[in-house]
């Protein structure tokens, strides 16, 4: 089993880290899942849940007549959704049992964490039914190589660094490049993909999301020796500057159907 980049991160750090992706990226997320369909009485799966907002926005959306699984290798900041329509499982996707197939399913920057994407892909294959949708979204860290604006030497080492740590750890920073065909290869039908290179000035939620996981990932970016501490210091610097523009990564979402 891949160990999480951020597996030792506190509790309190983690949670915030969390919420920031989440005030980041959530809006595109929900118009994906609002294009969807998804509707009172409706069962779905959010996979790798994290802090759980989309928990909570797909449990008001299916109401109390419908099933919301949420899954994840840890649950903490999950717990307060349990219960009514909310099941919450604590574990590795491909080790945990679901008993019902879901209307749809949906998992973000969680695949890109798995070395072995083959048991997570054919596990969420196999919990939507017939008919039913799977929305993935995954990011892609080497785009930030080729799209920068503003870019620097120093900038440039540390985004090296970030894509050589995932490599290191058997992991592909350009996952999200990937994902549509690994979706077509696990038996999903494609209906829709885009790509989103969040292009964004420092202090918005993006930012400062990179900014967080540069300071909690500091040593596991060093070690690689593509990036010292004072490069680090002016990412993050860089990061909360509001006059400075930078991409620093990009997502690639998929809906598609299982046919
Ligand atoms: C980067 S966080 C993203 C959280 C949330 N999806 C979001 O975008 O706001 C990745 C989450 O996936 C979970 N995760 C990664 N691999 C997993 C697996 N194989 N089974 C269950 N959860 C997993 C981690 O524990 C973590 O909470």
């Amino acid at each position: 089993m891949t160990k999480y980049l951020f597996e030792t991160n506190t509790n309190d750090r983690e949670w915030k880290r969390l919420r920031m992706i989440e005030e980041a990226v959530d809006a595109e997320t929900i118009t994906l899942l609002e294009r969807a369909g998804l509707d009172i009485g409706g069962r779905c799966l959010e996979i790798g849940a994290g802090a759980g907002s989309i928990v909570g926005w797909m449990a008001a959306r299916v109401g109390s007549s419908g099933l919301v699984i949420a899954v994840d290798k840890k649950t903490t900041y999950l717990q307060r959704f349990q219960g009514g329509s909310v099941r919450v499982i604590e574990g590795d996707l491909k080790d945990v049992s679901l008993d019902h197939s879901v209307d749809l399913a949906h998992a973000r920057y969680m695949l890109i964490h798995n070395a072995d994407d083959g048991a997570p892909l054919a596990k969420i294959r196999s919990a939507v039914k017939p008919g039913g949708m799977v929305i993935l979204e995954e990011p892609d860290f080497t785009a930030a190589a080729f799209l920068q604006p503003e870019g620097d030497a120093a900038v440039q080492r540390v985004n090296g660094a970030i894509c050589k740590m995932f490599t290191d750890a058997g992991l592909d920073p350009a996952y999200g490049l990937k994902l549509p065909k690994k979706v077509e290869g696990a038996g999903f039908d494609l209906v829709h993909m885009e790509s989103r290179m969040h292009l964004c000035a420092g202090e918005s939620p993006i930012a400062r999301v990179m900014a967080e996981s540069a300071e909690v990932l500091r040593e596991e970016y060093t070690k690689t020796g593509l990036a010292t501490d004072e490069d680090i210091d002016h990412y993050v610097a860089r990061a909360y500057d509001p006059r400075v523009w930078s991409v620093f990564y990009a997502t690639v979402s998929v809906v598609a159907h299982r046919g």
